[in-house]
């Protein structure tokens, strides 16, 4: 017992050398797993008295110190040290402390291997729970701000050049829709972590008769990792998770470059309040939209984390090797970036206040409505490609005249085609311009009610 310094190290000569006990030590990050790892434990420690394997005085000893062991992690008491290398490790030691003997069988037919597979399963179960729940709350957050803002124009941009006018709510709801595949992405990868690796043990399974579909019951995963040694070995499922959350905050960060350009006071499209923004230590004039520079910058890490899972996998012989445990940093990571990122929009998104005026102003320029004019002119009989050369000329004379198109006399329209009548001016403007794109998917005030009401609709459905 005296050189018994670590659980495992009767094999050894010597005690291990302080640094690379350091080293080689998790228990300061994974220790974030301690309630999955008592969960796991629970349920292995039941089915092991199930199948007979311990007694059942020993499994009531077992439950007993385990359920203290979670109160201490619930109320921050456990004393976590380096020297018991792991969260797993160090909740063995105390449950031997606290109940003697039968603490040392709890690891019957077990390995760390698939322990920590289950926990970081469990985890991310739980986070991706989460994680929809906050998406759910930003979509709602855009839903109402798009119905607020039903009657505002803005110029939709193609090459960041005016293009066409479209609504404002249209605009928004674009990231409603990247959001919904966000969510369900998320919701499709958790059927892959929902699999239980338990029972797995180091890699080949154990020779004690367990049941492992009876935890798989009890744990509420969907199903069993079929192969042992896949199941200790893999962590595509949180490969997965990291790519959803990469693709969340991609999304999040178009959002957040819009936002910015908006609030520039070259578009002067939007204010953010206050309480959303920072100063300049240098600058009293300055407000700043740090929040969404922030997300637009969380990105990187998010990427970073992604790779660092992809490049951790990418040459690790079958089966477990220590390689995983640098595992949980990136995905502790970004877990806690989209969630707080989520959180942050759902609430800056209602503080937005919109310029109407500007918006729609610029909403006009630009000869936004050419396109118009050439559709116009195509109902009107001509080819699409005929028409297209004359708006351009009318463009032209447009842009050397400084006059918008609705600007132009009739008397000259007439010169470059007899076809355009006086009708011609309802179509050119915005309004005109936005209406008649009235089909699903468009752009008109009508489309876009009804994409709202669908919304709505879809986000009171549970997802499936
Ligand atoms: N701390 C380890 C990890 O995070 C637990 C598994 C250790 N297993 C082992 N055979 N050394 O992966």
């Amino acid at each position: 017992m005296s050189k018994q310094i670590k659980k495992w190290s009767g094999r050894f000569d010597e005690p291990v050398n302080k640094l690379v006990q350091i080293f080689t030590a998790s228990v300061d990050f994974d220790k974030r797993l301690a309630l999955y790892d008592i969960k796991g434990s629970l349920a292995h420690a039941e089915m092991l008295n199930k199948q007979k394997i311990i007694t059942n005085s020993d499994f009531k000893k077992i439950q007993l110190g385990l359920n203290k062991i979670q109160n201490l992690v619930i109320n921050n008491e456990f004393i976590w040290s380096v020297d018991d290398e792991d969260v797993h490790l160090n909740i063995e030691k105390k449950l031997t402390q606290l109940i003697g003997e039968a603490g040392k069988k709890l690891h019957t037919g077990r390995s760390r291997n698939d322990q920590v597979a289950t926990d970081l399963r469990l985890f991310l179960r739980d986070v991706t729970d989460e994680v929809i729940e906050k998406i759910i709350q930003l979509q709602k957050s855009i839903i109402s701000f798009a119905k607020k803002n039903a009657d505002v124009f803005m110029p939709g941009l193609t090459h960041l050049q005016i293009a066409q006018p479209i609504s404002f709510a249209h605009h928004l709801m674009a990231y409603y829709e990247m959001l919904e595949r966000d969510k369900r992405r998320f919701f499709d990868s958790k059927k892959r972590i929902n699999q239980l690796p338990l029972g797995a043990a180091a890699l080949a399974g154990t020779s004690y008769p367990i049941d492992r579909k009876w935890v798989a019951k009890k744990l509420k995963f969907d199903g069993l990792c079929e192969n042992s040694i896949d199941a200790v070995s893999d962590r595509d499922f949180a490969i997965e998770f990291l790519f959803d959350a990469s693709l969340l905050m991609t999304h999040l960060s178009r959002l957040s470059e819009e936002l910015i350009m908006w609030m520039s006071p070259f578009f002067g499209f939007i204010e953010i309040a206050d309480s959303f923004c920072t100063g300049s230590s240098i600058m009293p004039q300055k407000k700043n939209p740090d929040v969404p520079e922030l997300i637009r910058g969380k990105v990187a890490r998010v990427n970073g984390n992604l790779m660092a899972l992809l490049t951790l996998m990418k040459s690790q012989p079958l089966a477990y090797n220590k390689d995983n445990q640098e595992d949980k940093e990136p995905v502790f990571d970004s877990a806690d970036t989209i969630v707080d990122s989520l959180e942050i929009y759902a609430a800056l998104i209602k503080s937005i206040k919109v310029n109407k005026k500007i918006m729609l102003k610029y909403a006009g320029d630009g000869f936004s409505t050419a396109t118009d004019l050439a559709d116009y002119l195509v109902k009107k009989g001509l080819p699409f490609r005929t028409s297209h050369e004359i708006v351009a000329e009318i463009v032209n004379y447009a842009v050397k005249s400084k006059v918008h198109l609705h600007e132009i006399q009739m008397s000259e329209f007439k010169k470059y085609s007899n076809k355009i009548d006086d009708d011609v001016y309802e179509v050119l403007t915005v309004l005109g311009s936005v209406t008649a794109r009235d089909h699903i998917g468009a752009t008109s005030p009508k489309q876009i009610l009804q994409a709202i009401k669908k919304a709505e609709i879809n986000l009171r459905k549970k997802l499936s």
